[in-house]
């Protein structure tokens, strides 16, 4: 008899079929989360369970799971899952690093360019028709890129390839990581660890890039905004809760910093309602490793583990 799994959200159809040929699915076709009632009234029975952040996998969900085995987010982010409660209980926990880090760079630079040349607004003006004379020398008048400073807070690997792609751009890198990178590395990215305030201090564009964690949380507030230039960029597309929304709010309204491009946000999806009202700020809804190649990897990858451990073999990518 086939184990039982279940697929929390909308994946790709040839996915679920695979996972189908060895494995007995119930799938969420609908693309909206369950709500956990639903969520622990369908994991009765299930051996595996491929899900992704936004499905909170906590101690009163994993109680009521006894056959629970793996959980297999289709993210390399877990902090939606309860890990040391699911290692006392057995359960495997695997994500998807990796596979994700060039996709989620380039949907980083794309924030950092269209918040530096402002093409949202710009976009949004054509589109409202206000374009009524062809060329005009103070048009989105927006900020050189090029031979920039680029602060990097969280020099994992996707913090490595945004640093990779800034060399096509001239600019100095400097970073901040909980530990320096080894030398030939920071010689091969050509990137200068600084401690955090002086990254602050002299970036053009700061870019965060670390996991969310309580020691994450609220990295950037108040008194980090403070520290940074009146011209310069945040990014943001790690997770919600690393930047303080409500200090970023108020910074970008106050002009103390020159923009933002956003694309996770405390409490997503509900947004800080403020954000939608200014202009200096681009938000993308959590699309960061959002191209079909990648997102179909990554649903592969979820699927092989989860069906490593179910066959009793290590999973590639285990996080307990
Ligand atoms: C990740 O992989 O962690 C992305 O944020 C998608 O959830």
């Amino acid at each position: 008899m086939k184990q039982k799994v279940l697929i929390t959200r909308q994946i790709f159809p040839e996915i679920v079929a695979e996972v189908g040929n060895r494995f007995e699915v119930e799938h969420n076709d609908q693309d909206t989360p369950w709500p956990p009632e639903e969520l622990a009234r369908r994991l009765a029975g299930k051996a595996g369970a491929m899900t992704t952040v936004m499905d909170k996998f906590d101690e009163p969900i994993l109680a009521r799971s006894p056959g629970l085995k793996v959980i297999a987010n289709i993210a390399v982010g877990y902090n939606n899952i309860d890990v040391p409660a699911c290692t006392k209980r057995g359960i495997r926990v695997t994500n998807t690093p990796g596979v994700l880090d060039d996709t989620t760079a380039d949907l980083a630079w794309s924030l950092l360019m269209a918040v530096a040349r402002r093409i949202a607004e710009a976009d949004a003006y054509v589109r409202r028709g206000d374009w009524k004379i062809a060329f005009g020398v103070q048009y989105f008048l927006g900020q050189d890129i090029h031979h920039a400073t680029l602060g990097i807070i969280g020099m994992g690997r996707i913090g490595q390839a945004i640093a990779r792609r800034a060399a096509g751009f001239d600019m100095r890198v400097i970073y901040n990581n909980r530990s320096r990178l080894a030398e030939s590395e920071e010689k091969r990215l050509n990137a200068t660890w600084v401690e955090r305030d002086r990254l602050l201090a002299e970036a053009d564009f700061v870019v965060v890039m670390a996991p969310y964690s309580p020691a994450t949380h609220h990295l950037i507030g108040a008194a980090e905004i403070a520290k940074m230039k009146p011209t310069a960029i945040l990014v943001n597309s790690a997770r919600g809760g690393i930047v303080d929304d409500a200090a970023l709010v108020e910074a970008l309204k106050a002009k103390r910093i020159a923009g933002a491009g956003l694309d996770v946000f405390e409490g997503e999806p509900k947004l800080n309602p403020d954000y939608a009202k200014l202009t200096n700020v681009v938000l993308t809804p959590h699309i960061g490793s959002a191209s079909r190649a990648t997102r179909m990897t990554m649903c592969r990858t979820a699927a092989a583990n989860m069906t490593a451990v179910l066959e009793g073999r290590d999973p590639r990518n285990p996080v307990n």
